[in-house]
C-alpha cells in the first residue's frame, strides 16, 4: 500500500505548470470513436482514469500510441466490438461517456454502470432520457446499460437537472443523428465547451457550448485527421490557487485559463487574498490569516464543487466561522471527519458544514475518500504541523498528475512511500 509522508508546515513559493483537464480528456478519449479515421491530442493528463479510457479504446479495437509524455494518437477507423468491459468501465465515472460515443457511431452499446468517487446517489436518468428521445432503446440490467438504435433522429431535449455528463453524452450520441438536436438548460461547465470544440475540429457541426442551449445538426461522418488541445484543468488550477492562500505562500500557476476561475478569485479576494492575472498565469499569494467566508457550491459559472474540499482546508483555519452549502452532491464532506482528526473544528451534517476557524492543523494519519478529498488532505499536511501520512492515494491518482512532484517544487516537504 501507498502513502505519502507530508511534514509541515510550510509556505508555499514558486511556479507551477498546470495538465490537460481530467473531466476534458475523459470525454474526448470516448469521444474519439465518432471519427472515421485518426487524431492526434496534445496536453492529455498522463492520470489513471485517462490510462483506463485508453485501455477500454484498445478493447474495443481502437488503435493507440503515445507519440509524446503528453500527447497520444489515435486510429478509430476500425471499431471491432460495442461491448466496453465491465471491469474496466465500472473503475471510473467517466466511462459512461462510452455510451453516447458507441451509439453514435455503431448504433448499440454495452457499458457497465459507471463507478468513480462516492459523492452519494450518482443517476444516469438524464443520460438515458436523452438516448430515448434521439430514439435509442436503453435498457439497465444486471450492472450493466444497454442502448441500441436503428437510427438516431435529432429531436430537443429538456435536461431536468444541470448535468454535466448528460450534456455531454447526449451531445455524443446526436453528432451523427439526422437532422438538429437541441439540448435545452445544458451545463455550461468549460469541459463541455472543450469537448464541442474538439468535435467541431474534427468535422462536427455544434453551436451554443458554454450557454445553457446547445445546438448539434447532425453531419454524415467525423474525418477527423487533426490535432487538438485538451484545456487546462480549472480544477488542478483552483487546487494550487487553494494552496497558496491556506500556506499563506506564493505561487504563480502557468498553463490555465484565468476566466475560468473567476468565481474562485473572487472568493480568495473576499477572504484576503490576492490574485493577478497575466495571461494564462494566475498570481496568488495571502500574507495575513484568511478570513471567513459563506460558500455555495453550483453549476458553472458558480463555485466548483470540486474546489469546495480545498476551500474548506482554508476555511478550517480561517478567521471566524464560515459555512459551506453543497449543491451538487450529497456525501462530499467526508473529508471534514479527517481534517478534525488534525485538530479542525467542522461540523457536517446533510449538505451543510460549519467551519470553526482554528489556529494551527496538526499532522495525523487520515484517508483520502475521494479524489477532491486528496488533494485537499494534501494541503492540509502541506500547513499542519508535525507529520501527516495519507492513504488511499488511488483516488488522487485519477485526477492530479504528479502531484508530490508539483508540490515538492513549491517546497513542500512530500514523500510518497510503500508500506
Ligand atoms: C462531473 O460529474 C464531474 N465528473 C465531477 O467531477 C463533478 O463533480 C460534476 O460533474 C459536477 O461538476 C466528470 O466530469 C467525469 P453531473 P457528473 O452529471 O457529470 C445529478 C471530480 O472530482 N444528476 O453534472 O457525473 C447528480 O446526481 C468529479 O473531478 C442526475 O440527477 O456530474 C448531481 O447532483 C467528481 N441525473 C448533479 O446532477 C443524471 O442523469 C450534477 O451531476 C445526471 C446527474
Amino acid at each position: 500500500m501507498e502513502k505519502l509522508i507530508i511534514n509541515g508546515p510550510t509556505r508555499l513559493v514558486g511556479d507551477v505548470t498546470i495538465s490537460g483537464a481530467k473531466n476534458a480528456a475523459v470525454a474526448i478519449i470516448p469521444a474519439t470513436l465518432l471519427i472515421d479515421g485518426t487524431c492526434t491530442l496534445e496536453n492529455v493528463p498522463n492520470i489513471s482514469d485517462v490510462k483506463i479510457s485508453i485501455s477500454i479504446l484498445e478493447k474495443l479495437g481502437v488503435k493507440i500510441k503515445w507519440i509524446g509524455p503528453n500527447t497520444v494518437h489515435i486510429d478509430t477507423t476500425n471499431i471491432s466490438s460495442s461491448r466496453a468491459p465491465l471491469d474496466m468501465t465500472s473503475k471510473f465515472r467517466a466511462s459512461y461517456y462510452m455510451l453516447g460515443a458507441l451509439l453514435g457511431r455503431l448504433g448499440n452499446a454495452e457499458v457497465g454502470l459507471p463507478g468513480g468517487c462516492n459523492l452519494g446517489a450518482r443517476p444516469i436518468d438524464q443520460h438515458i432520457k436523452g438516448f430515448e428521445a434521439l430514439g435509442a432503446k436503453v435498457n439497465v440490467s444486471q450492472g450493466k446499460v444497454l442502448a441500441e438504435a436503428s437510427s438516431l433522429v435529432g429531436t430537443s431535449i429538456y435536461l431536468d437537472t444541470v448535468s454535466v455528463g448528460a450534456t455531454i453524452n447526449v451531445m455524443l450520441a446526436a453528432v451523427l443523428a439526422d437532422g438538429t438536436t437541441t439540448i435545452d438548460n445544458a451545463a455550461k461547465e468549460p469541459h463541455v465547451v472543450d469537448v464541442a470544440n474538439f468535435l467541431n475540429t474534427m468535422g462536427a457541426d455544434i453551436h451554443g457550448a458554454g450557454t445553457d442551449m446547445i445546438k448539434i445538426n447532425g453531419v454524415k461522418s467525423l474525418k477527423g485527421g487533426a490535432t487538438y488541445s485538451v484545456v487546462p484543468d480549472q480544477i488542478e488550477a483552483g487546487t494550487f490557487m487553494l494552496a497558496a492562500v491556506a500556506s499563506k505562500g506564493d505561487i504563480t500557476i502557468h498553463n490555465c485559463v484565468p476566466e475560468h476561475l473567476d468565481c474562485l478569485t473572487a472568493k480568495i479576494e473576499e477572504i484576503g487574498g490576492h490574485v493577478e492575472i497575466n495571461g494564462d498565469s494566475i498570481h496568488v499569494w495571502c500574507d495575513s490569516r484568511p478570513s471567513k467566508a459563506i460558500i455555495k457550491t453550483q453549476p458553472y459559472p458558480g463555485f466548483p464543487t470540486d474546489l469546495q474540499p480545498q476551500m474548506g482546508v482554508v476555511l478550517s483555519v480561517a478567521d471566524g466561522t464560515s459555512i459551506i452549502n453543497e449543491g451538487i452532491w450529497e456525501s462530499r464532506f467526508q473529508y471534514t471527519a479527517e481534517l478534525n482528526k488534525m485538530g479542525a473544528n467542522i461540523t457536517a451534517q446533510g449538505k451543510s458544514a460549519v467551519f470553526e476557524g482554528t489556529d494551527f492543523l496538526s499532522g495525523a494519519p487520515v484517508y483520502a475518500s475521494d479524489l477532491r478529498a486528496g488533494a485537499a488532505l494534501i494541503i492540509a499536511g502541506i500547513i499542519a504541523n508535525g507529520e501527516t501520512q495519507l492513504y488511499n492515494l488511488q483516488h488522487i491518482d485519477r485526477g492530479y498528475e504528479n502531484i508530490e512532484a508539483k508540490f515538492r517544487n513549491l517546497g513542500a516537504d512530500i514523500t510518497r512511500v510503500t508500506e
